[in-house]
């Protein structure tokens, strides 16, 4: 990655290659909306196709599953969202700008005031001078007061108290309500996890940071009930393994860490929380995935609230416990933009500068391209009938206009890791080249061999 790019730079690559653009943007965009363009949607697609396929199909102890958005509104009163899902909310009286307490203090100060009170948050606010709206230098701040990031809905015709219901905040919450069905319709034994994977919504009060912090998002967590006792071991295995995944999909060690949660900022379910962080070059340090030792708190408070034991009985030991969890929540927005940066590269060639996307095959969009050298025939028709050979199992390309080398540039942005091409010599010696997108190689092979290859190539 070249640690200089700047957010603007992203935010423009991203719109003018497809990947992402901002929602509405004929109507003057909505703050913290994107779209995912015809890029966009494969490389978060894979994202998450990864993702799944290492934490369902190469285990036999994890099931998937898929719960709705909407759930019963008495779900968010017993896991503590109502009461605690809150961010502290501040306002300047002379711009009429809201601010969150904690981040105008921190960029302020530096001060690391996470977990205080709305009280202790207003006297500082009023104490320091340092602290000023950052709009127009004001310091006339209403008191701090909580908000609630749950957006609220009314199920059915009618606006009244008892139809609110709320867009979940996290998908975890329709995995433990189903713990019960889960467990007696699969044959899973604890140790087992229940992974899932959609969208969840919090109202931020300061989105930002492109499709990094947004209202509407994806999630990515998984729920491993595990025998209490054996909780701090699972925790440590799943910080290793989720550590592990971003550095086999490519992610470039120096920009990825592994941070403790202190006391104040962990979320009041988990006893201890260990986030994986990226460096983003114009963020810094900031959290891609948390995993969190969430214990039995979920389980017994729906138990309490539902009245539906929750008690698991080993059959092997004849023991009954109440499982505790360990979480591992990610989101493949953030993940997306993380990937992208730590690929985006400007590079010279050959005296030639280029950008390149030094994607994952995995994760790259277009696994491949397809080249004509030429439109002549019978040199088109080869490219065209190799390119209908290969498509289907993944996105390929196929372009027969330009000069070859602005062909290649406009896959190298886009981060397509192999083009093939079709030339002159294929028609007699039936062989064609495969061009690497980061080493620049280019091996000739039999045109019959393309797929295999190409297969080799991508999940290697
Ligand atoms: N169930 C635990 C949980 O929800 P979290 O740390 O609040 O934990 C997990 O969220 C992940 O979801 C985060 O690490 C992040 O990747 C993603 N995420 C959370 N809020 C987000 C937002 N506003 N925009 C984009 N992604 C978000």
């Amino acid at each position: 990655m070249s640690q200089t790019v700047s957010m603007d730079k992203i935010v423009a690559f991203c719109k003018r290659r497809g990947f992402v653009y901002q929602s509405s943007e004929i109507y003057g965009g909505i703050r913290s909306s994107y779209d995912y363009g015809p890029l966009g949607v494969e490389m978060k697609r894979n994202i998450k196709d990864e993702w799944w396929r290492s934490m369902v199909y190469a285990r036999d102890d994890v099931v998937g599953f898929d719960s709705a958005i909407i759930m019963h509104p008495k779900v968010w009163e017993a896991s503590g969202h109502v009461e605690t899902f809150n961010d502290m909310l501040v306002e300047s009286r002379s711009s009429g700008r809201r601010y969150r307490a904690d981040h105008l203090i921190e960029e302020a100060t530096g001060m690391e005031v996470e977990g205080l009170s709305p009280e202790e948050l207003t006297r500082i606010i009023q104490e320091d001078e340092r602290i000023k709206d950052p709009v127009d230098g004001g310091r006339d701040f209403t008191p701090v007061r909580p908000f609630n990031l749950m957006f609220e809905t009314y199920t059915g015709p009618v606006k009244s108290p008892e139809n609110v219901a709320y867009l979940r905040p996290e998908t975890a919450q329709g995995i433990f309500v189903n713990f019960k069905n889960i467990l007696q319709t699969s044959r899973v034994k604890v140790p087992f996890g229940v992974a899932q994977q959609g969208k969840s919504f919090r109202n931020e009060i300061t989105p930002g940071n492109f499709i990094f912090r947004t209202r509407e998002f994806e999630q990515m967590e998984m729920e491993f009930f595990v025998k209490p006792g054996t909780d701090e071991e699972w925790h440590e295995y799943w910080i290793e393994e989720r550590y592990e995944w971003y550095l086999r999909l490519g992610m470039n060690p120096e920009n990825i860490r592994k941070r403790e949660q202190s006391d104040e900022e962990r979320a009041h379910y988990a006893t201890r929380g260990v986030d994986i962080e990226y460096n983003f070059p114009f963020a810094g340090w900031s959290e891609l995935e948390g995993i969190a030792n969430r214990t039995d708190y979920d389980l017994k408070k729906h138990a309490a609230y539902s009245g539906t034991n929750f008690t698991y009985t080993d059959q092997a030991t004849g023991e009954s416990f109440i499982p505790y969890v360990i979480e591992p929540a990610a989101g493949p927005d953030r993940m997306m933009l993380a990937f992208i940066v730590d690929a985006y590269t400007e590079e010279e060639v050959a005296g030639e500068k280029r950008v390149v996307l030094k994607l994952h095959p995995r994760l790259a969009p277009t696994k491949a391209a397809v080249f004509p050298l030429t439109r002549k025939e019978p040199v088109a028709t080869i490219a065209r009938r190799l390119y209908e050979d290969l498509r289907g199992d993944y996105r390929v390309f196929y372009d027969e206009s330009g000069s070859i080398g602005r062909r290649y540039r406009r896959q190298d942005e886009a981060g397509t890791p192999y083009c093939v091409t079709v030339d002159f010599d294929t028609i007699e010696d039936r062989k064609v080249t495969i061009r690497d997108r980061d080493t620049l190689q280019q091996e000739r092979i039999p045109i019959e061999g393309v797929r295999e290859r190409l297969k080799e190539l991508i999940s290697g």
